[in-house]
């Protein structure tokens, strides 16, 4: 049936081509550049993004991106889609400590927000995928997340009724593959950015801080907290780097980064997160254990670890921690709650269109 219907879609198309004319259009398919690219605006402020290698955007890429994020079709018992564990409404985290997977067994880590990826070149807490598009093969694979083998879920898309005709839209073939799989899911991924927040309008000149958040802005940004070393207050605000924050005693400390590169001074590193809509994305770190930002800003505070790899930018670990008064504590939070950008929870274009 489903092929049928394929079958005949394909032949109207060919014969529209052949009777309006529309030759141009389909040369532009067949040559991969898509119909209609797409440039992303960089939000003032922002560094450079990181571009893509052979994947310009189009809107007919996104579209598809956008379709497979949300679809279950990718999960080995048609449960799990990427939404399922990366929620529009958790600004595209999850609000489970750990997430549940196709198999209804927990992740590994904690998931993470999916926003401003554009500005990104390594992926995972702890940096296994060195872009875009190698992540965006991951999962699928994962037996913890989605658990389905590359050439079954290539089979299970070419034999449904949409998705030949949407690949041939977005990249001038009905041969699906799973390069072309992640390509569409890191062009609706490059499309998620967060930059409209109340930080952004005070950055911009356009709205003032109230006095406690301009408090808390300078203890962010000075040595009372030291946040913006690797928090930096660039727009994205992380360094998209890999630090200790001394969370755990040497007996308790996860690999992080060590799993990937051997390198002993890796130990312990996880990828810095951006702060940016942290109320959406509770809980919080790789492994979900703090549920609130008070929790958090009483860790920097008052209980820091030190280990054996704690980052020299945690300065004031060898004392605990920061030592804030209750009023720069209450300051800080304050101030991170500025970077609150409910867009990324109401914009159309996100949300799920199966
Ligand atoms: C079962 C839950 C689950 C599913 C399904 C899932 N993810 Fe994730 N995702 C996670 C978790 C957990 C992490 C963090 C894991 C880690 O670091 O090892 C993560 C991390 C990521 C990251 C890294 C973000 C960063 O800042 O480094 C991206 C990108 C991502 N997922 C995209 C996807 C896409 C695309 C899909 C669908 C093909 C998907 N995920 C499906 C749970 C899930
Ligand atoms: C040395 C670098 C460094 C400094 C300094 C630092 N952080 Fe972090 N921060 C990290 C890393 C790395 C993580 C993730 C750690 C993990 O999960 O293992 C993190 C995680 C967080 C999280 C959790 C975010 C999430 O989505 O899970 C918050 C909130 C946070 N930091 C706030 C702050 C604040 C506020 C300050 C200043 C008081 C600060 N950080 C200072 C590196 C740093």
């Amino acid at each position: 049936m489903n092929r049928l219907k394929f079958g005949v879609t394909t032949g109207l198309i060919l014969i529209c081509g052949l009777l309006i004319k529309c030759s141009d259009y389909q040369g532009d398919l067949i040559n991969n550049v898509g119909v209609s690219q797409i440039n992303i605006t960089v939000p003032e402020g922002f560094p450079k993004v990181v571009p893509s290698k052979d994947n310009p955007l189009t809107e007919e890429g996104v579209a598809l991106g956008r379709k497979l994020f949300f679809d279950p079709i990718l999960s080995k018992n048609n449960n799990v889609s990427c939404g399922s564990c990366h929620l529009q409404s958790m600004s595209f985290s999850d609000n489970r400590k750990l997430s549940v997977g196709t198999n209804g067994e927990n992740t590994k880590f904690h998931s993470m927000p999916l926003f401003n990826m554009a500005w990104m070149n390594e992926f995972f807490w702890n940096g296994r995928a060195k872009s875009r598009e190698e992540q965006a093969l991951k999962p699928v694979v994962n037996p913890l997340e989605m658990d389905l083998s590359w050439p079954e879920a290539v089979a299970r898309l070419q034999e449904d009724s949409d998705y030949p005709f949407l690949f041939n839209l977005a990249f001038g073939t009905f041969q699906i593959d799973s390069i072309l799989v992640a390509k569409a899911l890191v062009q609706f991924e490059m499309t998620l950015i967060s930059s409209n927040s109340k930080y952004d309008r005070f950055k911009r000149g356009e709205q003032a801080f109230t006095l406690e958040e301009e408090y808390g802005y300078t203890i962010f940004n000075t040595e009372m907290g030291d946040c913006f070393h690797c928090h930096m207050d660039n727009g994205l605000v992380t360094d998209n780097g890999f630090h200790n924050n001394g969370l755990d005693n040497d007996a308790d400390l996860k690999p992080g980064l060590f799993e990937v590169t051997d390198n002993p001074d890796d130990f312990g590193r996880f990828k810095t997160p951006t702060l940016r809509n942290l109320i959406f994305t509770a809980p919080y770190m790789h492994d979900g254990r703090f549920e609130t930002i008070d929790q958090v800003i009483d860790f920097y505070s008052d209980s820091v670890q030190v280990n054996q790899t704690v980052d020299v930018l945690m300065k004031k670990a060898h004392q605990g921690g920061l030592g804030l008064k209750p009023d720069q504590k209450a300051a800080l939070k304050a101030f991170l709650l500025t970077m609150t950008d409910s867009t990324i929870l109401t914009n159309p274009a996100y949300q799920n269109p199966n």
